[in-house]
């Protein structure tokens, strides 16, 4: 697969812009927030008003998304009281393990940049680790772990470009502004604390889910959720000067048990007739997933609404 993309140069990207000036009114050409909906959360952009979906395939540059439970389409809208935010969602990301070079899938953070986005929000599908961030709960991420950067696979591979910083930064990557206004939004909405959570976003290429030592490793190296998409954005989006914030919706806990039951051991028992308790068999579904999405939606697109209700405020 490859790394480095086709035409992502900075005239290319823009001609965007003059497509989508032919198709939205003013007020919309030009969004402040942006938003990257997760499996299962499409919905969020449900409550924009005057919203225009622009499907990827009337622009230029757009993979095809092939995961189910994703659309594949911009939604342009306002959210708030008064004229409202300008903002823009991306209803279907693209994700490494179809088959996407990492470019492409960070290619329309590159196009909200172009637009003029200077918040990005973006909302995944992710496994917990932690037993203190249970089922449902709402993950702020402060920091990731990305094991595919670290060995050569990354979408800022590639030659040096003018405009952007050679060797970038991460330690403020997760914005320290925008964390605070997810907790001031919970707050304003009254939301339970134990909904909403902090922790480390451990990405992983996908397409198959960690075996059990590979959740065990990743747990042990200091991460809270684990998920197959959102770092190559966040990377793009920060590049790019934009502000992020990235919210994981815990899906499902990855049980990562401390150790081994022997199979030896197991047959002798049984052998002796004195057989040993069955060990349940454990397996995540993207069915699960997708479900959680769907329950859960609502409260993310609460939250998510109310940060870009502070946002446009500030
Ligand atoms: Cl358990 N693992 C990964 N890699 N991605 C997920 C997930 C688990 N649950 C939702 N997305």
């Amino acid at each position: 697969m490859s790394t480095v993309h086709e035409d992502t140069s900075l005239e290319f990207i823009a001609s965007n812009l003059d497509i989508l000036a032919t198709i939205l009114p003013e007020r919309l050409l030009k969004p402040q927030v942006g938003i990257v909906c997760g499996s299962g959360l499409s919905t969020l952009a449900a409550s924009f008003r005057e919203r225009i979906e622009v499907p990827y395939s009337s622009l230029k540059g757009f993979g095809i998304s092939t995961v189910h439970g994703h659309k594949s389409a911009l939604a342009f809208g306002l959210v708030g009281p008064g004229d409202g935010v300008p903002v823009v969602a991306m209803l279907g990301r693209f994700h490494a393990y179809e088959g996407h070079s990492l470019s492409t899938v960070v290619y329309p953070v590159r196009v909200m940049a172009r637009l003029g986005v200077k918040d990005i929000i973006i909302t995944n599908a992710a496994g917990s680790l932690d037993p203190a961030l249970p089922v449902g709960t709402i993950v702020s991420i402060r920091d990731h772990l990305a094991l595919p950067n670290l060995t050569g696979f990354n979408p800022l591979l590639g030659p040096a470009k003018p405009q952007y910083p050679r060797f970038l930064p991460l330690s403020t990557a997760y914005s320290h502004s925008l964390r605070r206004t997810v907790f001031l939004a919970a707050h304003e909405l009254g939301l339970p604390s134990s909904t909403l959570g902090e922790g480390t976003y451990a990405w992983v290429s996908g397409p198959t889910y960690e075996s059990p030592a590979e959740g065990r490793f990743l747990r042990a190296a200091g991460a809270s959720v684990v998920g197959m998409s959102t770092v190559p954005e966040v990377l793009a989006a920060k590049e790019e000067g934009i502000e992020v914030c990235v919210l994981s919706l815990v899906t499902n806990f990855v049980v990562v048990p401390d150790g081994y039951r022997s199979v030896r051991e197991e047959v002798e028992a049984e052998l002796a007739g004195r057989p040993l308790p069955p060990v349940p068999q454990v397996e995540v579904s993207h069915e699960e997933v997708l479900a959680i999405g769907k329950e859960k939606g609502e409260v993310m697109r609460s939250l998510v609404e109310k940060m870009i209700e502070l946002l446009g405020k500030s």
